[in-house]
């Protein structure tokens, strides 16, 4: 159990969040609410009986339940108030700025908009800003189980919101059979639009997914990174680097990348001098928010008040907001954690 004054000082330092999918925080009841609201039937019959479901032994177990909870996604309405209840979530776990994935063919693969799901993104990023004070911007992930054609059709459609709304392009997805190489084309379209780029690599796949998100893609971040520890020059390569990992400790977990929390790299990435940070990647499906995922993995590590403050710094420094903005969330920072 965490010690409540522990908790309480994580709570109260400001954090951004690098890595959540935006469809990965649809919560149960939100998702019978959105059914009920479009006349779509589920295959559960209660809230109970989905949480239930989750159970999951790898990436793709998960990603079979979690494309299949996106469908009751309609509306403009509905994505912009999937955004907001995942900003109130945040708010209240201290997080003061969000870089989200969304993945648009999950959606316009079954007939909604591109322009639907933007814009209710926005107006949900908008009402965050206003009414909570939490700043956001939104990175575009390809589906990597499907082909580069389709991506780069997904990456045109969107040409009205890049660098503006739309600060980056990711990919995600089923990783082990879907090299990141697979997508260098798309990837140096979106460099050469100004774009910032991340992937996600060695979550299930080998360190050489890393070695070509970094080489092929010229990525950024590494969005979980876990497996890159396996070799020993990838790992002083990122930490000389200063590579951002956006690491995702509860996912971990659930999707069977760790047995037992205890066995979780964070500890040893730290030593290694890795920039990591602490994310919630699918928070309605993995049983925690960013929160959760901060004390978890110091209850489970050992991790002390110093460790939690280098990770939240790690939060702004690995994020993709201006200097000064980062300038002034670390103030910040440093006041919440002098008291
Ligand atoms: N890995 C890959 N793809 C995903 C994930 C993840 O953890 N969550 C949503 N899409
Ligand atoms: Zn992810």
């Amino acid at each position: 159990m965490t010690d409540p004054a522990f908790a309480d000082f994580v709570r109260r330092l400001p954090k951004a969040e690098l890595h959540l999918h935006i469809e990965g925080s649809l919560e149960p009841e939100l998702m019978f609410q959105l059914a009920a609201r479009n006349r779509i039937t589920l295959p559960f019959r209660s809230v109970e009986e989905i949480r239930a479901a989750y159970a999951f032994s790898n990436l793709q177990d998960f990603l079979d339940i979690y494309y299949q909870g996106a469908g009751v996604l309609q509306t403009q309405d509905d994505f912009r108030d999937l955004a907001l209840a995942y900003f109130k979530r945040l708010a209240a776990d201290g997080g003061v700025h969000a870089e989200i994935f969304f993945d648009p063919q999950t959606h316009t693969d079954r007939g909604i908009a591109f322009s639907i799901v933007i814009e209710g993104l926005r107006a949900g990023m908008a009402e965050a800003k206003e009414t909570l004070g939490v700043t956001s911007s939104l990175i575009m992930c390809f589906l990597r189980h499907l082909d580069e054609d389709a991506a780069m059709a997904t990456f045109e459609q969107a040409r009205p919101w890049l660098g503006t709304d739309i600060i980056g392009v990711g990919l995600d997805s089923s990783e082990v059979g879907f090299p990141p190489s697979k997508f260098a084309k798309v990837f140096a379209a979106a460099r050469e639009a100004g774009l910032k780029l991340v992937a996600h690599a060695g979550e299930e796949g080998p360190p050489a997914y890393v070695y070509e998100a970094l080489d092929v893609l010229h990525v950024d971040r590494i969005d979980h990174g876990n497996r890159a520890l396996e070799d020993e020059a990838l790992t002083k390569r990122l930490a000389d680097q200063a590579t951002t990992l956006t690491v995702c400790p509860l996912s971990n977990l659930k999707l069977c990348v760790v047995s037992d929390l205890t066995q979780h790299p964070m500890r040893k990435m730290l030593d290694l001098g890795l920039k990591a940070t602490i994310n919630s990647d699918d928070p309605a499906y993995f049983g925690g928010y960013l929160l959760d995922n901060y004390l978890a993995t110091a209850d489970a590590l050992n991790l002390t008040r110093d460790d939690m403050v280098t990770l939240v710094r790690n939060s702004f420094t690995g994020s993709f907001l201006s200097d000064s903005e980062k300038a002034d969330y670390l103030a910040r920072l440093d006041q919440a954690s002098d008291q």
